[in-house]
C-alpha cells in the first residue's frame, strides 16, 4: 500500500534537506561500523581472518571500526538530531540555510573518508580516537567551526524566548569537542606534503592530554550530545513533558563540570602523578550522581504513560537506552576506583563496559531517534512496519546481552589469571593460556555482534520501505505513533 495523507506543512520552512542526508548517512555508516566490528570480533576469535595482508589486519581495521561507529554513525546522528531539534525549539530556520546545511553534510563526509582511507593505508597519529593525521584535523576544524556558527546562529535568531535544555547539551558538546580537538592535536607536520606529524606534548603530558581528550570524547561526544537527543526525542515520542525541568538544569551543570576532570582514571598506576590519578578517581565517583539524575529524569518522563511501552517499540528503544546509560554510568565510576581498575584495566571488562554504553545507550537512542525522524522528514503517516521495529529491538537486545556478558566473564577471568601466583611465587598462567581461555567468549561476542548487525539490517529494510511510501498492514500494532505531533507539523 502506498502512503496516504501527507502531513500539513509547518509554518516555518525548516532546513530539513541536510537532516534527511545526515539521517541516511547515520544508517549507512552505522551498518559499515557494525560490520567492521563483527569482522574484528571474528579476527580476535579466528586470527586467520587477518588474511595476512597489511590493509586488513586487526591493527588497521580496529580504528576504522571505532571511528566509523563513534564519529561517522554517532557524529551524523548528532548532526541530524541537533539541527532538527534546534530549529524546532527555536522556531527558526537553520542559520546559513541550505548552503550551510550542504557544507556541513559534505564537509563532514569528507572528514570521514579522509580519516578511514588513512587508517587502512597505515597513516595514523597513534592516538586512540584521534588517529587522523594533521591534514584531516585541519579540515575537521573548519567543518566544526561551521557547525558551531550554524547551531549558535540559529539559537541567536530564535523566536522562542527560552533556550530548551536539549540545546544546552548540544551546544556544550559542540564547544567542548572543538576545544578537545584543538588541544589534543597540536602537532608539527614533518613536511608540508607529507602525512606524518609529531605532537608537541611529550611523555606523560602527552598521555594526560590524550586521556583528557579521550575521556571527554566519551563525556561530550557519546554522552552530552546523546543526552540532548534524550531530552528532545523522549518527551516528543512519549507526548509528555520532561519529568523535571529543574533536574535537567542541575543535571547539565553538574555533568559538564565533573566530566572534564575525570580523564586520569584511564591512567591509573602509570607515570602520571598519584594525586592526579586520585583526583580523576574522585571526580569519576562523583559523576555517578548527575548521570543517574539524568537517567531518572529520562525514564520518569514516562510516568503516567508507562502503558505506551507495551505498544510503542520506538519508545521502548529510547527507554532501554536510558536504562543502559544508567548501567554503564554505574559501572564506569566503579571501574575508576583504583583497586577495581587494577583488575579491570587492559582486560575485556573495559570492552564490555564500552559496548554496554555504545550499543545499549548510544546506538539504541539513535535507533529510536531515526525511527522518529524518518516518517516526519519524508512526510509519511508512519513507519512501514512497527512490528519490524519490535523485531529489531529484540534481536539487538539479545546481541548486546551476549556481547557484554561474554566480555564481563572473559575480562574478569583474564584479570584473575594474570594476577594468579603459585606457591613458589611464580605466575600460575602463561599469557597464551589466558588467550586460549578467552576463545569461547570471543566466539560468543562475535555472535552477539552478528545479531546486532542483523537488527540494523532489519531497520534498513523498514526505513527504505517507509521512504518509498509503503505501509505494512499490521492489525495488532496499528498505532500511528506520535500522530498528534505529526499533525502539528513537527
Ligand atoms: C556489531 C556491533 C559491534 C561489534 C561486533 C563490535 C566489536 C568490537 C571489537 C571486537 C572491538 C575491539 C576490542 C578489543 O580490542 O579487544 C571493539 C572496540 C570498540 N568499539 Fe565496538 N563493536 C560494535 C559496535 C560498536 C558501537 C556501536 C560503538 C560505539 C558507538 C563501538 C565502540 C567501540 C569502541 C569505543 C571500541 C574501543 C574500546 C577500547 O579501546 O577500550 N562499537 N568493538
Ligand atoms: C559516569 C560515567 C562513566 C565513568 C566514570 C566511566 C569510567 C570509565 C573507566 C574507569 C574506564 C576504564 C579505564 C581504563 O581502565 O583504561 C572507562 C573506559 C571507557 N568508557 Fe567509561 N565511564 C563512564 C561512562 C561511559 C559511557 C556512558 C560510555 C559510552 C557511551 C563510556 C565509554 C568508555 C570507553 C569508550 C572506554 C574505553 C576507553 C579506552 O581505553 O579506549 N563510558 N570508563
Amino acid at each position: 500500500m502506498t502512503a496516504a495523507a501527507a502531513v500539513p506543512p509547518a509554518a516555518i520552512a525548516y532546513e530539513d534537506d541536510c537532516i534527511r542526508k545526515f539521517t541516511i548517512a547515520t544508517v549507512f555508516w552505522g551498518v559499515v561500523g557494525f560490520l567492521v566490528g563483527v569482522i574484528i570480533a571474528l579476527q580476535l576469535a579466528f586470527p586467520v581472518l587477518n588474511l595476512d595482508l597489511p590493509w586488513t589486519t586487526f591493527g588497521r581495521l580496529r580504528p576504522v571500526h571505532t571511528s566509523a561507529v563513534i564519529f561517522a554513525f554517532g557524529g551524523n546522528a548528532l548532526f541530524a538530531t541537533s539541527l532538527y531539534c534546534v530549529q524546532r525549539t527555536c522556531r527558526a530556520r537553520l542559520f546559513g540555510g541550505s548552503g550551510m546545511g550542504s557544507f556541513l553534510f559534505w564537509g563532514f563526509q569528507l572528514v570521514i573518508v579522509m580519516a578511514a582511507s588513512g587508517y587502512v593505508l597505515g597513516i595514523t597519529q597513534s592516538k586512540e580516537y584521534a588517529e587522523p593525521e594533521w591534514y584531516v584535523d585541519l579540515w575537521l576544524t573548519v567543518v566544526w567551526v561551521g557547525y558551531l556558527i550554524a547551531f549558535a546562529g540559529t539559537i541567536m535568531k530564535r523566536k522562542e524566548p527560552h533556550i530548551y535544555v536539549a540545546n544546552w547539551f548540544f551546544l556544550a558538546f559542540i564547544l567542548t569537542i572543538a576545544v578537545l580537538h584543538l588541544g589534543n592535536n597540536v602537532s608539527v607536520p614533518v613536511s608540508l606534503f607529507g602525512t606524518k606529524s609529531y605532537i608537541i606534548w611529550a611523555g606523560v603530558q602527552d598521555a594526560m592530554t590524550q586521556w583528557w581528550y579521550g575521556h571527554n570524547a566519551v563525556g561530550f561526544f557519546l554522552t552530552a550530545g546523546f543526552l540532548g537527543m534524550m531530552y528532545y526525542f523522549i518527551p516528543k515520542q512519549a507526548e509528555r513533558p520532561v519529568y523535571s525541568y529543574r533536574l535537567s538544569i542541575v543535571h547539565f551543570w553538574t555533568l559538564i563540570f565533573l566530566y572534564i576532570w575525570a580523564g586520569p582514571h584511564h591512567l591509573h598506576y602509570t607515570a602520571l602523578p598519584d594525586w592526579a590519578q586520585t583526583l580523576g578517581m574522585v571526580f569519576s565517583i562523583m559523576l555517578w550522581m548527575p548521570s543517574w539524575g539524568g537517567m531518572i529524569n529520562g525514564i520518569m518522563t514516562l510516568s503516567g504513560a508507562w502503558d505506551k511501552l507495551r505498544t510503542d517499540p520506538i519508545l521502548r528503544f529510547m527507554v532501554a537506552s536510558v536504562a543502559f546509560y544508567g548501567m554503564s554510568t554505574f559501572e564506569g565510576p566503579m571501574m575508576s576506583i583504583k583497586a577495581v581498575n587494577s583488575l579491570s584495566h587492559y582486560t575485556d571488562w573495559t570492552i564490555g563496559h564500552v559496548h554496554s554504553g555504545a550499543l545499549g545507550w548510544v546506538a539504541f537512542v539513535t535507533f529510536g531517534c531515526v525511527y522518529y525522524l524518518v516518517p516526519r522528514l519524508w512526510n509519511r503517516p508512519r513507519l512501514y512496519s512497527l512490528r519490524f521495529v519490535t523485531y529489531h529491538f529484540w534481536v539487538a537486545t539479545i546481541g548486546i546481552v551476549l556481547y557484554i556478558t561474554a566480555m564481563w566473564i572473559s575480562g574478569i577471568m583474564q584479570g584473575l589469571m594474570w594476577r594468579a601466583y603459585d606457591s613458589y611465587g611464580f605466575l600460575q598462567y602463561s599469557f597464551i593460556e589466558t588467550v586460549e581461555a578467552m576463545h569461547p567468549y570471543y566466539v560468543i561476542r562475535a555472535s552477539g555482534g552478528i545479531l546486532f548487525l542483523l537488527g540494523a539490517l532489519i531497520m534498513v529494510y523498514n526505513l527504505i520501505k517507509t521512504i518509498k511510501g509503503d505501509i505494512r498492514t499490521e492489525t495488532a500494532f496499528e498505532q500511528p505513533v506520535g500522530a498528534a505531533a505529526m499533525r502539528a507539523g513537527e
